[in-house]
């Protein structure tokens, strides 16, 4: 359907503006933002729209055409609500940036148009929460910088969704730039961007297409076993956060921590962050075999140690493996959602094809496998005239 026509549809009005934010894939560091951990995601070729118009009053109302559902709000009312479902991310902005003392003087009327499949580990939330901040910041001419856009969409997951995520899906789509991938620093929140020049490889998308919420997943649980973790730790180390210690150092960690399951996760922690480094290293100089150790021994470790894989991406990646990527794994938390592989690029179609049958045969549903392109972050689209 046609979205201007939507818009009038639901608002009675015509649309002025319309913008776009990306997804994003994580390529490896998992699980280790919220650990002071340096991740490498990227914004990708998958995206969520929005049309915007002024409003007259304070009033935020928003549609969205994938769900189908209108909800509106007067600005100083605004407060969680079950009922308002996925507009709370888009309410939840306004409450944040009002909260951080920004004036919103006037309402808007936003339709929410989605490519990026709701819960599918590719960040539609993130994107969403930027997508809206980046639009009230262009509005409102509020001033804020990229880098805080990511911030106060991650403060807003956090305070007002009940997310404890860290800052690695806010920042890779705020900072998303074009063919690069984004070596983010969690602790300092410093980053540098990394070309990502494969020659003949490429990274694939697999969706396993397993629903899931993250807000009910045991995210928020892993993020509790890490702070106690740390706290245990301290006992005798003096860290800020996980990601501070050393491969070395996990003897000691083990018998401080005295918990099988705990030193598990922090044993993923460490390990990964040390992946990391590799993972930018091997880039640099092109190593694709390593590239491809890199990702399965992350996976191995999500799967074993963080527990955050279950049988769909096991499966997935294992049919990623057994159809000849070099390497897979799963990107962003997990419990379902995508992962990705590293394939040579004229291998596509018939790797598609061999990881849709694998899966299909073993888990009875139809996974998602493609290709993505590298993009750049939030953007506004069209400006109307009238
Ligand atoms: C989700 C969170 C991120 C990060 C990843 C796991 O995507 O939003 O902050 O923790 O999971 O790496």
């Amino acid at each position: 359907m046609n979205l201007d026509q939507l818009f009038f549809d639901n608002f009675y009005t015509s649309p002025e503006s319309r913008y776009k934010a990306p997804a994003r894939i994580n390529l490896i560091g998992e699980h280790i933002d919220y650990n002071g951990g340096k991740v490498l995601p990227a914004a990708i070729s998958c995206y969520i729209t929005a049309l915007v118009s002024k409003r007259d009053d304070l009033v935020i109302a928003t549609y969205s055409s994938n769900i189908g559902s209108k909800y509106a709000v007067e600005l100083n009312k605004i407060k969680y609500s079950k009922e308002y479902d996925w507009a709370n991310y888009v309410f939840g902005v306004f409450y944040t940036l009002r909260a951080a003392g920004y004036r919103i003087p006037f309402g808007l009327n936003i339709l929410i148009d989605s490519q990026i499949p709701l819960g599918s580990g590719l960040s539609s939330s993130a994107a969403l929460l930027d997508l809206v901040t980046y639009i009230a910041n262009d509005i409102y001419n509020l001033g804020i910088s990229m880098k805080n856009i990511a911030k106060i969409a991650q403060n807003c997951e956090n305070s007002f969704c009940g997310l404890k995520c860290g800052i690695m899906d806010q920042a890779a789509i705020a900072l998303g730039l074009r063919d690069k991938c984004i070596l983010l620093d969690c602790a300092k929140f410093e980053y540098e961007y990394f070309d990502l020049n494969l020659g003949d490889y490429t990274f694939v998308v697999m969706k396993t297409n397993k629903p899931r919420s993250l807000v009910e997943s045991k995210y928020n649980k892993r993020v509790e076993e890490c702070e106690k973790a740390l706290s245990l730790i301290n006992q005798e180390f003096n860290v800020n956060n996980l990601c501070e210690l050393k491969i070395e150092d996990l003897t000691r960690v083990e018998q401080l921590i005295n918990d099988e399951t705990i030193y598990r996760r922090v044993r993923h922690v460490v390990t990964e962050n040390d992946r990391v480094y590799q993972f930018a290293r091997a880039l640099r100089h092109n190593n694709i075999e390593l590239l491809g150790q890199l990702l399965d021994d992350s996976h191995s470790s999500l799967r074993y140690d963080y527990e955050v894989t279950g049988e769909h991406l096991d499966t997935i990646v294992e049919a990623a493996k057994v159809a000849g990527a070099v390497g897979a794994r799963m990107t962003g938390a997990g419990f379902g959602g995508c992962a990705i592989a590293l394939i040579k690029k004229e291998d596509f179609k018939q790797f598609k094809a061999n990881v849709e049958h694998y899966y299909y045969s073993h888990i009875g549903i139809m996974p998602d496998v493609f290709n993505v392109d590298i993009v750049d972050g939030p953007s506004k689209d069209i400006d109307y005239h009238h």
